[in-house]
């Protein structure tokens, strides 16, 4: 793999996940019915399927359900792999998409000589999931995913627009840590780790259920350079 633990830079932090899969564990289908418009990722999954070959290996990164992303790359052809931190949302996903595969993982163990290897893919989505970490392993995490990726392999990105760290907020019911950046330093550190932005979408999101407040979603199609 080339890279050790340390280089990957996960040395200097503390891994601290207390409560972070426990929430979705309980969240479960919830989070669907909170979050039931999921235009910007319909639009990133239409886009990776009109530029990818059939039988591409893409990697969703925190899948959640597996809906409606893991679902729509299966059925436009391609080998899916989804991982996620929260057994109930692997344990929904393998049930609602049966032709990908799920592992639940965490994104920091497939870092550069962590103790999860799933190869390399063409392609990697991260929807509303980095914004789980804390923002010291955010740049440490898109490393992993240009690390996971071919060269010029394509990334989409989706985040929160928000300029917190860490940031205990009350989610469905449940309190869960996000973190946020506003949109020109998210542009900086995903630049930083090594990506070509092709293109970028935002969205204004009112969720379906009144604990959540609205929020200003940004996608990014990226491309691993270098
Ligand atoms: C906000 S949900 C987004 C789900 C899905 N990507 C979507 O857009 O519908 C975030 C997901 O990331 C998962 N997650 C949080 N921290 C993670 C980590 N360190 N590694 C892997 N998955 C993680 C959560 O369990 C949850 O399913």
């Amino acid at each position: 793999m080339g890279e050790t633990t340390e280089e990957a830079g996960y040395e200097s932090i503390r891994i601290d996940r207390s409560g972070q899969a426990e929430a979705f564990d309980v969240i479960g289908d919830r989070y669907d019915e909170a979050f039931p418009y999921k235009a910007g990722q319909v639009s990133a999954g239409k886009f990776l399927a009109e530029t990818l070959d059939r039988g591409s290996r893409v990697l969703d990164l925190g899948c959640g359900t597996g809906l409606p992303t893991a679902r729509q790359l299966s059925d436009a052809g391609f080998e899916v792999t989804g991982v996620d931190l929260s057994g109930e949302m692997v344990r929904l996903a393998r049930e609602y998409v049966p032709k990908a595969t799920f592992h639940q993982i965490d994104i920091a163990d497939l870092r550069p000589g962590g103790p999860q290897d799933l190869g390399r893919f063409d392609a990697a989505v991260a929807f509303f999931s980095l914004l789980m970490l804390p923002r010291a392993e955010i740049p440490l995490a898109l490393s992993t995913i240009h690390h996971l990726l071919v060269p010029d392999g394509l990334f989409v990105l989706s985040m929160v627009e928000a300029d917190v760290d860490d940031f205990t907020i009350s989610f469905l019911h449940t309190n869960i840590r996000v973190s946020g950046y506003i949109r020109e330093d998210l542009i900086q550190v995903v630049e930083e780790a090594g990506f070509e932005i092709l293109d970028e979408d935002s969205y204004t999101y009112a969720p379906a259920i009144s604990d959540v407040p609205p929020e200003e979603q940004i996608f990014l199609r990226c491309r691993r350079t270098g």
